[in-house]
């Protein structure tokens, strides 16, 4: 009787982060024993434990203005922040971006309002994104408040290769049963498994949803870029697979989702964009006009503090040199991480999907109690259809060796 207090629409929600709940679980358990291994957290850590600060951040958290911290921020966002935004995503390729399409920046509270703006606007009522069978669980939530749902294709082919030819199959599929598509990849470091799309790779889903546009179906392609900074490869070379971008066809918009959060660290500050992209200016005008209205609609604006710091170091040499720097470490954590789990995994014979950068490694597993056995050995990770992930962004390297063989003995 009392459930009728909620809308009809909201009957049947019931929030099951596992993700957020088996954190706590682990913080719980590791305040009673020192051997607890925590492998949960997307965010990035020292090997001692403490969140990774960029110290360019920090010196101008704490040297902002009271109109730096406590104004509105603007809903379209500083110059600073949206130009500045645009030319740090599609780095070395932003001035020939620019010239093939039409964009727009829109400010959002974190990589998650990006997504959730996107999905609101860009589909129907009742209709179904297409994502990969692995994904970061979160899009269900957005999905479901935007009174939508998501189609899977299989992510990988035989040869753990990004799945082409499921991805053809469903896309196809589902534009003509819809007579309207809506593409996610969260792509490169994919969350959960650590896939990183090749050019090749990106070269041919433009080309499928080419020739779907060509069929009159409207077109969306989201590509959520939340760890792109943090690929194995040289910042220099981790944007050529925009590339693929210039043979869009000019019926399709492209949203690129940015995250505040991972690039800058700055989790809790909750700032993000949506970048939208098309070689056609009335698409990008009706993006600017639903996303606008969105941001307004749904959280006003985002957080000050954070648009003010990433301003700042976007448009300042001296600063962006120094967090360039910085990031170059960042990686270099990862890369020593994940590099030494994965040989500890070669060593021991523990098969893993193919780690290429990022947050996350991810073991295959059929063990439906692996959870619970993994918790008995004082090891927490996050259980996902099938698999198990693993945030190397929270490990500790001296932890890889005893944690590789528990997983061995379980999975
Ligand atoms: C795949 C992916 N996309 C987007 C986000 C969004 O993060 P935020 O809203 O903090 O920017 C996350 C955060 O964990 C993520 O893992």
């Amino acid at each position: 009787m009392h459930s009728q207090i909620v809308g009809r629409h909201a009957e049947s929600k019931k929030l099951q982060s596992n993700i957020l709940q088996i954190s706590q679980e682990a913080k719980a358990m590791k305040a009673k024993y020192d051997d607890v291994i925590d492998a949960t957290v997307g965010m990035l850590h020292h090997e001692e434990g403490n969140v990774f600060k960029y110290q360019v951040v920090e010196n101008l958290l704490h040297h902002l203005s009271d109109a730096e911290i406590y104004h509105y921020a603007p809903v379209r966002g500083t110059k600073a922040y949206s130009e500045g935004t645009f030319d740090w995503v599609f780095g070395k390729h932003s001035e020939l971006i620019k010239k093939h399409f039409h964009y727009s920046v829109i400010p959002t509270t974190g990589g998650s309002g990006a997504i959730s703006n996107t999905f609101y606007n860009f589909n129907d009522s009742g209709q179904k994104v297409l994502l990969p069978n692995h994904y970061w669980t979160p899009y269900e939530n957005f999905a479901f408040e935007a009174g939508i749902k998501l189609e899977t294709f299989l992510m990988y082919d035989d040869d753990n290769n990004f799945n082409v030819a499921d991805f053809r199959d469903k896309a196809v599929r589902l534009a003509n049963e819809q007579k309207r598509l809506c593409v996610l990849l969260n792509d490169p470091c994919n969350n959960p498994t650590g896939l990183c799309m090749t050019n090749e790779d990106w070269r041919e889903v433009v080309g499928i949803l080419n020739q779907i546009a060509k069929t009159e179906v409207p077109v969306i392609l989201i590509q959520d870029i939340a760890y792109i900074d943090y690929q194995e490869k040289e910042a220099d070379v981790s944007r050529d697979a925009f590339l693929a971008y210039l043979d869009l066809d000019p019926a399709i918009l492209a949203v690129v989702i940015f995250s505040g959060s991972k690039t800058f660290s700055l989790y809790g500050f909750r700032i993000g964009a949506q970048i939208g992209l098309s070689k056609t200016k009335e698409i990008v005008d009706h993006f600017i006009r639903v996303g606008d209205y969105s941001v307004r609609g749904r959280f006003s604006s985002v957080s000050q503090p954070g648009m003010s710091i990433i301003g700042k170091i976007f448009s300042d040499k001296n600063y962006m040199a120094q967090f360039q720097g910085e990031l170059v470490e960042a990686r270099q954590i990862l890369k020593d991480r994940g590099g030494l789990f994965v040989a500890e995994a070669k060593k021991q014979g523990l098969a893993i999907l193919p780690y290429l950068g990022g947050f996350f490694i991810s073991i295959e597993t059929q063990n439906k109690n692996i959870f619970q056995d993994l918790v008995n050995e004082h090891v927490f990770v996050i259980p996902m259809e099938g698999l198990i992930r693993i945030a190397v962004s929270s490990l500790n390297r001296k932890d890889i060796p005893r944690l590789v063989t528990i997983l061995k003995k379980h999975i």
